[in-house]
């Protein structure tokens, strides 16, 4: 078990969109949810309501829920378009009872807000986590998409613990978002190591590996950085990333390899 790492298990992993693996059977789920859960990755990020049923029924299936700190966005199913993966959409009254459901789970770890440009009804809705959050349905409550200058809009007593944003050697804008956010105390979610799957694929399959691996330490030796959500539709790569990972800050050698990475796959 490892208790350092700061890898965590990107939603994505449980579909079939957004990759280029196909979707992972549901044998395999339960073999990469066991393979992060066996070796201290314990976040599991869920998106869309597509994953929120599959990670609700291998946990299930595995009896390891308390195991696990659970991640949900406000990303809900919209009738009609059950096989589509949707916009997000503010969360109601009712919004935290179906994520819960859909889960088959009593509480969240971690209630994420997809942040938007409404901050009166961003307000709103972080009012209404703060009620889920007393009531211990919710244990933390985060700013999902945040940018910089959310984080001067927040209402006094509110109740964000965490910020998640996509950020790689590729996109690094939230950079400043990060380090304020470490100023005022919250902890910090790197999300997309690669951007996507996809864009590893692009590379000869003989340079797959080691530019993986590089781009992963890129955001994973980062001081503002505290977690990194990626997915992994092989249980093979939990071993793999983690691996990858305890190599430690890059050589000068291989931030060489990031620099040419970013620019040949930009
Ligand atoms: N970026 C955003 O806007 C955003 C928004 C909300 C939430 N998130 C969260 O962030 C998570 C991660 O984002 P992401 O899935 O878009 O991007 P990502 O983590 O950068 O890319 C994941 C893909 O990289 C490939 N991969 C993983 N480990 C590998 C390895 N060792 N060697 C080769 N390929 C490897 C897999 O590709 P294939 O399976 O495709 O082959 C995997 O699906 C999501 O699952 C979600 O939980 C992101």
């Amino acid at each position: 078990m490892n208790n350092n790492t700061k890898l965590g298990l990107g939603g994505h992993s449980f579909i079939g969109e957004l990759g280029n693996d196909p979707e992972a059977s549901f044998d395999e789920q339960c073999a990469i949810v066991s393979a992060c859960l066996d070796n201290g990755v314990v976040w599991i990020d869920t998106t869309y309501y597509q994953e929120r049923f599959a990670l609700g029924k291998v946990l299930q299936h595995l009896g390891r829920r308390s195991e696990a700190r659970i991640t949900a966005w406000n990303f809900f199913r919209e009738p009609g378009n059950d096989d589509r993966l949707t916009g997000f959409a503010p969360y109601t009254l009712d919004s935290l009872g179906v994520q819960l459901a859909e889960l088959q789970t009593d509480f969240l770890d971690l209630l994420v807000i997809h942040s938007h440009d409404d901050v009166e009804l961003l307000r709103r809705e972080i009012e209404l986590a703060s009620i889920w959050r007393a009531a211990g349905w919710v244990r933390e409550v985060g700013l999902g998409m945040a940018r910089r200058e959310d984080l001067e809009n927040l209402p006094a007593g509110h109740p964000i613990t965490r910020v998640l944003a996509p950020y790689n050697a590729f996109n690094v804008q939230a950079a400043n978002l990060f380090r304020e956010a470490k100023v005022r105390g919250m902890d910090t979610i790197a999300m997309s190591p690669f951007v996507r799957g996809w864009n590893l694929d692009r590379l000869e399959a003989d340079r797959k590996p080691a530019a993986a691996a590089t781009l992963l330490r890129w955001v994973t030796t980062q001081e503002i950085v505290d977690t990194v959500f990626v997915s992994m539709r092989r249980a093979e790569w939990v071993g793999t990333n983690l691996a990858a990972e305890m190599q430690g800050p890059l050589s000068a050698e291989e931030s060489s390899l990031v620099r040419e990475l970013t620019d040949s796959l930009k």
